[in-house]
């Protein structure tokens, strides 16, 4: 299949959003920008599409997918009832990074939702998300635009690795601002439970919801046939190629570590600053007080190593806490994991 590249600069955003709304509205698939990550978007009327989403990812077949909507207006049909703590949390948090679950209607195909009674929905803040998605003038199911397992795409340029000759369009927004993807909370219980950290912490929905919690699934690993609240928790996730192992422990302690244990190919991903006491190849994903600057860099980062043909990586672990759980999820689960503390 050919590939379209498009560049959505200032002046010609619009322009990309039709070409993306007319291929979306043919039932074809199209790769886009959000502020988290790039999504592979579908829309939702079309079965066709949305079995294309789950092939050309490897998806497994009961994993759902998150539907997008650039309007309030565009949840009447979808979802049963907006809960009134979901009104609370989607005043102060969309259009932006979080993702709600809510009980669906007969209009949400099982192929979305992968039989489950529930529909997960979000509403981006990234202004080309927003034109393709006011253009194609329907809700667009959309994974993030990685092949299944492999880490979440930040750049176009992620996706054209993954996704080069697979899909017809690639729109080139930029990096991702955020760069790990939404926060998941479920609302369909008696209270709002995170069923994957984003850079929307627990504390900022406790603000709102004081009894919000993460759910327990989230820092531990999950049995492939076990039944989960999220089935995403199930799958192995955000792996590069090279073998990854979280490093618990003080910059003193991590670079004592490392030293000890170098090969030949081996690299450490840590913060900045950190690379002369490291004494090994190193990149850095963040700074160490900046939880935001990690979730940024952390998805590229892990890519790069693929890249320049790292075998081993030792991460610098972030705090597990506040915005950095998202960042500290993401890097377990990529460690499949293995983790040691110092
Ligand atoms: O930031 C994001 O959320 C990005 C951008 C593209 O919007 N999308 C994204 O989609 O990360 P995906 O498919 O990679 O992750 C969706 C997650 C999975 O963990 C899935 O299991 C969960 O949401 N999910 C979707 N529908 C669900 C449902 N009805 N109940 C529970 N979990 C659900
Ligand atoms: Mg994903």
């Amino acid at each position: 299949m050919r590939t379209e590249l498009i560049k959505a600069e200032q002046g010609n955003a619009e322009a990309a959003a039709e070409r993306a709304a007319e291929l979306l509205c043919r039932g074809e698939i199209v790769a886009i920008p959000t502020e988290t990550v790039y999504g592979l978007a579908a829309s939702i009327y079309s079965e066709k599409a949305l079995r294309e989403v789950y092939s050309v990812k490897g998806r497994p077949q009961d994993n759902p997918v998150i539907v997008h909507i650039s309007s309030m207006d565009m949840l009447d049909g979808i979802v049963e009832e907006v809960p009134d703590e979901a009104l609370l949390l989607a005043e102060k948090f969309w259009p932006g990074p979080l993702t709600m679950i809510f009980r669906k209607t007969r209009k949400v195909s099982d192929t979305i939702t992968c039989g489950m009674d529930t529909v997960a929905v979000r509403y981006p803040s990234h202004p080309v998300a927003h034109a393709v998605i006011e253009a194609a003038g329907v809700p667009l199911a959309a994974p993030s635009a990685n092949l299944s397992g492999k880490p979440s795409p930040t750049s176009a340029e992620h996706c054209v690795h993954d996704l080069w000759g697979k899909v017809p369009l690639i729109i080139d927004g930029g990096q991702c601002e955020v760069g790990v993807e939404s926060t998941v909370v479920s609302m369909t219980g008696d209270h709002p439970v995170i069923l994957r950290p984003g850079i929307i912490s627990l504390e900022q929905i406790r603000e709102l919801i004081p009894s919000a919690e993460v759910s327990e699934a989230v820092t531990r690993k999950v049995g492939e046939d076990e039944k989960v609240m999220s089935p995403g928790l199930k799958y192995k996730h955000y792996s590069p190629e090279c073998s990854v192992t979280l490093v618990k422990g003080s910059l003193e302690d991590f670079s004592s570590y490392v030293k000890e244990n170098y090969e030949d190919g081996d690299f450490a991903m840590c913060f900045f600053g950190d690379e002369e006491s490291i004494g090994i190849p190193c990149i850095p994903y963040g700074t160490a007080e900046d939880a935001v600057s990690q979730a940024h860099s952390v998805f590229a980062v892990l890519r790069q190593l693929d890249e320049i043909g790292a075998k081993r990586v030792f991460v610098r672990a972030p705090e597990e806490t506040g915005q950095a759980m998202a960042v500290s999820n993401r890097l377990l689960r990529a460690a499949g994991f293995d983790e040691v503390t110092l």
